[in-house]
This record gives C-alpha cells, structure tokens and sequence, in this order.
C-alpha cells in the first residue's frame, strides 16, 4: 500500500531511485548519481479505438458463419488497451529462461481459451518483444505486433464457444511501463543489480508474457523458469518442483485458483523460505530476501489476522498464503495473489500486512469489473485495517484513524477526489483509500452493526470469484439493510466534499 499522504514524494522517490539521481528528503531530484540500477521505461501506450465487435447474424439458411476480430481492448473507461475482447482465458502456461548477465528473457506462453464470438483474428497484450512463432492450435498464425497489443490472425476462423490455444515463441529485455500520462503508476519487470522482479497496479504482466491483461479475465497460471542455479525463483502459487540440470535449475509453480493478471509478481534473486506454523489448514510461507532482517517479521500475527478476518468476511479463498519480502525500496507493497510483495521499506508495517491480506478477498477474491471501480478493493482492504484493530482493541477510535490516515479533515474539505471515480492519474489516491474506507464507516453508522457485518459476509460470499461494480454492492446492501441507499452511495463516493459521519 501507498503511503497515500505521501503518494508524491514516494513515487519521486521511487523514480529518483529507479533513475539513479540522488534525491533530498521531500523527494525532489538533487541531480544524477552513479548508479547501476538504470530501468528502462517505456511510454504510456496510446489508446487506440476500439472496434465494435459485429453481432452475428442468425438466419437459418446460412451456411457459412460470420467472422469478426476480437476487441483490442475491453472498454475500460480507465485503460482502454487493457484486456482483449473475444474470448475467455482459462490456462497460461509459461515456460521461459531468464540469463541475468544479458537481462534476456526467451521462452514460450501458450494461452488455453474459450472463444465468445466467432473470430477472424483476436488480440494480446504484450509488450514490444521479439515474437518469431505464433501457432493457433498447433498451425502457423500470421500476427502483427505494435505497441502492446499483438494481433493474431489464425489461418482459419475461431467458432464462438471453442476451446483453442495459441503459443507464442518470443525473447527480449523485458522493462517497465507507465500506465498513466504522469507515471505515477508504473509495472513491469523491474531489473536490479542482480536480480529481478515483476509489480504493477494496474499492469505488470505484459512486460513478460503475452495475456489478456485485465481483471475480468481470471485465469490458472503454471509457470516453469529456468535460470542459473545460485539463483532463486518466487512466484505466486503452490512449488512444484526444482530440477538442476548443470548450470541451469528449472523452477515450477502452478495456480489453480484463477487469478487476475496483474495479481501475479515474480522474484529472481537470492530468497529464504521461511514455512511458518499452519494458520488452522491454511499453509503460510514467506520468502525473504537476503539482506533482510528476518527476526524483524517474528512479531506479526498471522494467525490472528487470518483468523480475524476469518470471521469477518468467511473462509479464506486460497489454498495457502505469506509474503514476498525484496531487499529494496518498492515504495508501495502489493495483494499478489497469495504471496502478497513488500519492500524493505514496507515489510515491518503490520497495518500494510493486515491491508494486503484482506485484499486476498476484496480485490483478488472479488475483483473490480472495471478500474474505476477501484475504491472496492482499496477503501474495503483499509477499512479492514481497522476492523482488524477494532477487534484487538475494542476502544480503537476507527474514525480517528481514518482520518488520519487521510491527512486529517480539513485538507480533504478542500480538493476533492471522488473515490468512486477517482480517475487514471488518481487511482491510489489517499481519497481511493480512506474516503473509501469512511464510507463503509458511514454505511455501518447508517445502518447498523448488523446488518453492515452481514452484507460484508454476503458480498464476499456471493460475488467471490466473480467480478464486482459499486451497483452490485448497493444493491447487496439495500436488499439485507432495507433502505433506499443511492443518495448516500452518491454522496459520500462521488460528491465533491467529504460528507458530514453520521453519529
Ligand atoms: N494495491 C496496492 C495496495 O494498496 C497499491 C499499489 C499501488 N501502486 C503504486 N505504484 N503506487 O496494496
Ligand atoms: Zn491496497
């Protein structure tokens, strides 16, 4: 999690970090320095129009069906590039080398779908790599590759509702993208010294493999890397194996709980497993970096925390949990699915801990059927922070520390992002976080105790592992509540100021 108050001066200082200038305190660049640590970023990609996918025409004399070319993007209003329309993933499979003297990746990803139209040709996304071979259930496929979007062009029509699979064979120096005009969201593979790792919200994935990169595609990963020896490597999911062959060890994991895209990190570099107790059947396990203090992660409770959140929002939707701890500055952490990523800047924050783990449901569990809808995972994942503290402390004043945490009342009275459409450049914003969090503290005052703790339960229960909007939730909530509720969802998500807490 951002430390949102300070959003600014983390990313300056995250990107005086990454573009190796030396920095003061407040974060502005005090000029350039030695540094190997030199990421390359790409541009923001341009959005291109998006087609209008064709209805097929039903007519019981056709013959031959009609064909269309899937969407390039999925209609988020927010990334409009992000996703591909046409079809369904269900499987990655990526099977890829990393050579940490050249930065060099290669390798193949071969994607398991379902088409949902008939398609002539459908698109990817995945940044600017070489691609020398695409082939569309094992035949050659022509394909053209811009920006980040490939398109794919099978030698024959894909029928609407056919499983099918495309491989792509690719290599290239992966990197880091902005994901909006200002760069302040930036995601990729981010090259270190000596290692490597991928992050991103809203994006990471198409740095590395070719995907259909959008939350409303939630597939199953196995994932198989090969690198040399004295290295490790981390990703989400459960540890299949670790085969040596000579130099080289080949890493697998797989996933079978569908995950989002931009929910999956890796880690290449030097890593400890720590295997902590069992929180009842649920297998907890950390990798930590060398270089971190690991004694300095002993004090969190994890036991405590699953089981509080347990009883909050019902049974944990994975089949195992820890953190991905990285000996570097990240300057925020993040909810990947399962092994949620912290820097050392961000690992001894038990707050940030409690946030990351609850968004294990809201956000990966539930995830947002479009990224203005952001305030879902965020303002949810906050306020469970303070559910969480409430729970360990009943005096804990969770109204004080919501408005603390959001730089207090009076700076928030003046500019106002509405958390329920916060915009691109706006998305982790301290409104997204804390004006979202006080508006489930609003809703609970509202409507009492009851009734919020059960439409919590409900909203997980019902829409886990399916995508969520803000309509889904008021309507959840006006159905078990019985009240009209439109006018204070408008208010307190939209309106220009942040509305009076009732009391
Ligand atoms: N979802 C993450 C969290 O709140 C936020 C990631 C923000 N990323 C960033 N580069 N600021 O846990
Ligand atoms: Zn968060």
């Amino acid at each position: 999690m951002d430390i949102p108050r300070n959003v600014k001066i983390v990313i300056v200082v995250l990107l005086c970090a990454i573009l190796g200038l030396a920095c003061s305190a407040d974060g502005t660049s005090t000029g350039p320095k030695e540094s190997t640590e030199n990421y390359s970023v790409s541009p923001t990609p341009t959005p291109t129009p998006i087609p209008t996918p064709t209805s097929t025409p039903v007519d019981s004399k056709q013959v031959a069906p009609q064909f269309v070319a899937g969407p390039s993007g999925l209609g988020d209003s927010y990334f409009p590039n992000l996703g591909n329309g046409g079809y369904d993933v269900e499987r990655y499979i990526i099977e890829v080398q990393w050579d940490p003297e050249e930065k060099w990746l290669s390798g193949s990803t071969v994607i398991e779908a379902k088409s949902t139209e008939n398609l002539s040709s459908f698109n990817v996304d995945f940044a600017p790599m070489q691609i020398s071979e695409v082939t569309v259930n094992g035949v050659r496929a022509d394909f053209t590759a811009e920006e980040n979007e490939v398109v794919v062009i099978p030698s024959e029509g894909i029928l609407s509702g056919t499983d099918f699979n495309a491989r792509f064979v690719y290599e290239g120096s992966p990197s880091l993208f902005c994901w909006d005009t200002n760069c302040s969201l930036l995601g990729g593979w981010y090259n270190l010294e000596e290692g490597a790792f991928v992050a991103g919200e809203p994006s990471s994935s198409l740095a590395w493999h070719p995907v259909n990169d959008h939350p409303r595609d939630r597939a199953q990963f196995r994932i198989e890397m090969t690198l040399p020896s004295n290295l490790d490597f981390v990703t989400n999911g459960v540890f299949l194996s670790k085969t040596q062959n000579g130099e080289v060890s080949t890493w697998v994991y797989e996933t079978v709980h569908p995950r989002a895209p931009y929910l999956t990190t890796l880690a290449i570099g030097e890593f400890e497993e720590v295997i902590a107790p069992s929180v009842d059947d649920l297998p907890i396990r950390h990798w930590i970096e060398e270089g971190i203090v690991r004694e300095n992660l002993a004090y969190l409770d994890y036991d405590k925390m699953v089981s509080v959140l347990t009883d909050l929002f019902g049974p944990y939707p994975f089949d195992t949990y820890g953190v991905l701890v990285l000996n570097h500055q990240l300057g925020f952490a993040l909810e990947t699915q399962t092994l949620s990523l912290f820097g050392r800047d961000t690992f001894e924050i038990e707050s940030i801990h409690i946030h990351e783990l609850a968004h294990q449901w809201f956000g990966n569990h539930l995830t947002v059927e479009s990224w203005s809808e952001i305030w879902l995972n965020e303002g949810f994942a906050t306020y469970s922070e303070a559910l969480y503290y409430q729970a360990i402390y009943p005096e804990f004043d969770i109204y004080q520390y919501l408005i603390a945490g959001f730089g207090g009342r009076e700076s928030q009275l003046l500019g106002g992002i509405p958390p329920g459409d916060p915009g691109p450049e706006s998305l982790f914003s301290a409104s997204v976080y804390y004006r979202g969090a006080l508006t489930l503290h609003a809703l609970r005052l509202t409507i009492g105790d009851e009734a919020f703790f059960t439409s919590l339960r409900e909203y997980a229960d019902q829409f886990g592992g399916t995508n969520v909007s803000t309509d889904d939730f008021i309507q959840l909530v006006e159905k078990i509540s019985g009240e009209a509720l439109g006018d204070f969802f408008d208010r307190w998500l939209l309106g220009p100021v942040l509305p009076e807490m009732p009391s």
